[in-house]
């Protein structure tokens, strides 16, 4: 028989492993008071399964609501397919329930032996369908077949590429500000993680207006480096190339340091263009392809909402 609890700090740590490296500390501090909320399953004394979500607070209007996001669900092999993470959910959705959260929300990467029976305990529950937020195009060296890396695209001379190492104080400080002013910019800062960033492969274009594109790679673990923010102004899309220009440079350059051996493109839904040309011409460069996909449910609607 299996049973199921609400876990409390010191309880948590048999379930370590059963959640992804960036979420341990949180396990660690799990309440059932939250915000780190987590839901074990025993078979006897052996913990089998665990579910991990978060309560989080979001501001409408200017109320304050509370809302969870589930980080994380796991059962272990020898007892998947019995029902157990099902379960999981519907406990974690009666807690939720009761704490009269306004909704839920998850986000998952697709391409996994589990992605099919994830989703289908989404389904079940009555979340929303699924909307890809981020497509994954994972590649080695095998992009050294694409054809674009065959050609040097000339860029008018108005527009120069450069180290992006090489962006002055003063550069850096104007496109601080810009993303200060346009929130639909903020996804793309090229400031995010910047302990991260490879300095080797990342590049900005600067033409008559300042910097006015970047491509910025992170190093993501030993073996992969992220090509993470792609980004040219409006002025420079289209018929300049400098997104292509970027892009190839950047590999070129990744190509000939010859590591870490793979990279991982992230190209956001909200780019069909893009999408679009990376599906068509770099697709078939790829050793996968996968995307971040995110689901909701709604809970409690607020009084005050219409
Ligand atoms: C995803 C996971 C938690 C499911 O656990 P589980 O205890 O086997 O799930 P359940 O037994 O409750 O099954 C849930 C549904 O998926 C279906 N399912 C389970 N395994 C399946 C499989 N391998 N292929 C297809 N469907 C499957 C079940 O039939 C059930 O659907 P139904 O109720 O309509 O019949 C488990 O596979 C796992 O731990 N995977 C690794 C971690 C992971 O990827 N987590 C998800 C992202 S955080």
């Amino acid at each position: 028989m299996i049973e199921y609890a609400l876990l409390k700090a010191d309880q948590t740590a048999a379930f370590e492993e059963m959640t992804f490296p960036s979420f341990k500390a949180a396990l660690r501090n799990a309440s059932p008071d939250g915000p780190i909320i987590a839901i074990g399953a025993y078979r006897g004394w052996l913990p089998v399964g665990l579910i991990l979500a978060k309560l989080m607070t979001m501001n409408i209007e200017g109320a304050d609501y509370q809302f969870a996001e589930v980080l994380s669900i796991w059962v272990g092999p020898d007892f998947r397919q019995q029902g157990i993470a099902s379960e999981l959910w519907t406990r974690l959705e009666a807690l939720i329930d009761a704490r009269k959260l306004i909704s839920a929300r998850t986000v998952y990467t697709t391409g996994k032996p589990s992605t099919e029976a994830f989703e289908r305990i989404l389904k079940k529950h009555g979340w929303a369908d699924p909307i890809a937020s981020i497509t994954f195009f994972r590649t080695d060296t095998t992009i050294e077949g694409l054809p674009w890396l065959d050609f040097e695209l000339d860029l008018p001379e108005t527009i120069s590429i450069f180290p992006w190492g090489e962006l002055t104080e003063a550069e850096a400080d104007q496109l601080r500000a810009r993303l200060a002013a346009n929130p639909d910019l903020a996804p793309l800062s090229p400031f995010e993680e910047a302990d991260k960033i490879d300095l080797g492969t990342s590049l900005g274009a600067r033409w008559q207006e300042g910097v006015g594109g970047w491509l910025i790679t992170h190093w993501i673990d030993a073996q992969t480096i992220r090509y993470t923010s792609l980004y040219v102004d409006e002025g420079l899309r289209g018929m300049s190339g400098t997104a292509i220009r970027l892009m190839t440079d950047a590999i070129r350059l990744h190509l000939k340091r010859g590591h870490p051996p793979q990279a991982l493109f992230c190209v956001r839904r909200d780019n069909p263009t893009m999408l679009k040309m990376m599906k068509k011409y770099v697709a078939p460069y790829c050793t996968s392809i996968y995307e971040s996909r995110i689901s909701f449910k709604p809970f409690h609607k607020p009084d005050n909402l219409g």
